[in-house]
């Protein structure tokens, strides 16, 4: 795990890197770095002098730091390619070596749960776990609600198929989408119907309209940083859809796969609105731990307990006793809290990095949405514009992007809009590559339309 310290080294030689920061020039004061970074005053002197060690910066009493005048610094070559199309997270900030540990303190402590088959729905003493934990995010329900899943895409593949206690057979789902959800919608030749999400979230009045003339079972929402635009819908919007399904009795499911990366302390889950059973309320271990390791929970109604039971022991018998075990020492251990809460403050500055660079760097014909913080955004080219020409052409520059299209069902199709994921980028790189993809987009412009 790197020190606080050299996170500042790593800013600092981002700054060099990027040109901010010259040959001579002169270091932010130690303060006024300490207030920026929201780092303590006694970490900023810890790098400096790290720095000042390895002659890279001198002090001048009186007058502060400055950077030493030699082209050497710039030690790390021009970035080759700049990845905003990988989805998974940053492997520097994962906890590797700490999940490491827990596994093999679980493999002891779950030894004898090894030798047989486990529960379907999870280790009770995780359930148990879980449930504690979710208070933090507004969620509160009891362990026996509570189902681990492997992967919460498992959670989402299994409930698109299971019979529902309103009897309904249509599927409700933001148009784009997470595409793996319409991935289980499409392989199985379900009908569903789309709500179009803007920069604006959706249309409350059309969802109603939807809710009343048709035959819905679930509306399937990502509640805050939305794959793949990004959006968060406010506490209001939150609670009207929740009236809604309520009204016209249909369930929801409350994808909340990023909720812990959330800085918004004010900003309640849909859960919390209605605790009672309407709202499915979903979370993946994914993105704030490693994907590789496939845990997710589901918080279910207690009408659709037994159903998804039979579901999940069909599917797969149940989670690895291994993993879950892990899972449970760490959020035990305190550690995932710690983990989280670094987690929480570097995500918001690359959201902010990425949305200062979204509004400097993006021509006019094109708009944008997300970019608070979390992984995802969306860039809406021109009408004409078909992202795989963007996609291609930005390859040639060494800037991966992904083409949204899939991310839509085939009769809502748009082919203009592209996915960044920053959670792969360093921060220094962001404002580098929305440059070239600006350009891109200018350049297509001038050249086709
Ligand atoms: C919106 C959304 N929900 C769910 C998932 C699935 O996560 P998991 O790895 O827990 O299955 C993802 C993965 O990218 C996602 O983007």
């Amino acid at each position: 795990m790197r020190n606080k310290y050299e996170e500042i080294m790593e800013e600092i030689q981002s700054r060099i890197d990027d040109g901010r920061l010259q040959p001579g020039d002169k270091l932010p004061s130690v303060r006024n770095f300490a207030k920026e970074l929201n780092y303590s005053i006694n970490t900023i002197l810890k790098a400096y002098n790290e720095l000042e060690k390895a002659h890279r910066i001198y002090s001048v009493p009186k007058s502060g730091y400055f950077l030493v005048g030699s082209d050497q610094l710039s030690s790390k070559t021009p970035p080759t390619t700049i990845d905003f199309s990988s989805a998974g997270p940053d492997k520097s900030k994962m906890p590797y070596r700490d999940y490491q540990h827990c596994m093999n303190q679980a493999i002891e402590i779950y030894r004898e749960e090894m030798f047989q088959y486990s529960e379907p729905l999870g280790l009770p003493s995780l359930r148990h776990q879980l449930s504690k934990q979710l208070q933090d995010l507004q969620v509160f329900a009891p362990p026996e609600r509570i189902c681990v899943v492997s992967g919460s895409q498992q959670a989402l593949d299994l409930l698109v198929s299971l019979p529902f206690p309103n009897r309904k057979e249509e599927i409700c789902l933001e148009q784009p989408t997470h595409f793996s959800f319409i991935d289980s919608i499409t392989s199985r030749g379900l009908n569903a119907i789309g709500i179009e999400m803007t920069q604006n979230g959706i249309d409350l009045d059309y969802l109603e309209k939807i809710f009343k003339e048709r035959s819905i079972k679930f509306f399937y929402t990502v509640s805050r940083f939305q794959n793949p635009t990004g959006y968060s819908y406010s506490n209001y919007e939150k609670k009207r859809m929740v009236e809604l399904a309520q009204k016209y009795d249909v369930y929801i499911i409350e994808d909340d796969y990023m909720g812990d990366l959330d800085t918004n302390k004010k900003a309640d889950p849909m859960f919390a609105n209605d605790p009672s059973g309407r709202v499915i309320y979903t979370k993946s271990f994914s993105k704030v731990l490693l994907p590789g390791l496939r845990l997710g929970m589901a918080v279910l109604p207690e009408a659709l307990l037994k159903d998804f039971m039979k579901a999940k022991f069909a599917a797969d018998v149940h989670t690895p006793v291994l993993t879950q075990g892990a899972l449970e020492i760490y959020l035990n251990s305190g550690m995932y809290k710690a983990h989280i809460q670094k987690l929480r403050r570097q995500y918001k500055k690359k959201g902010t990095i990425l949305k200062n660079a979204f509004l400097e760097y993006l021509p006019a014909e094109a708009s944008f949405t997300g970019g608070n913080s979390g992984f995802y955004s969306t860039i809406e080219l021109p009408k004409r514009m078909k992202a795989t020409q963007l996609v291609n052409h930005l390859k040639k520059k060494n800037v991966l992007v992904q083409d949204a299209t899939n991310m839509y069902l085939p009769v809502y199709r748009k082919e203009n809009r592209i996915r960044l994921s920053v959670s792969q980028v360093e921060d220094w790189k962001i404002p580098i590559g929305v440059k070239k993809i600006g350009e891109g987009i200018q350049k297509l412009i001038n050249t086709y339309y």
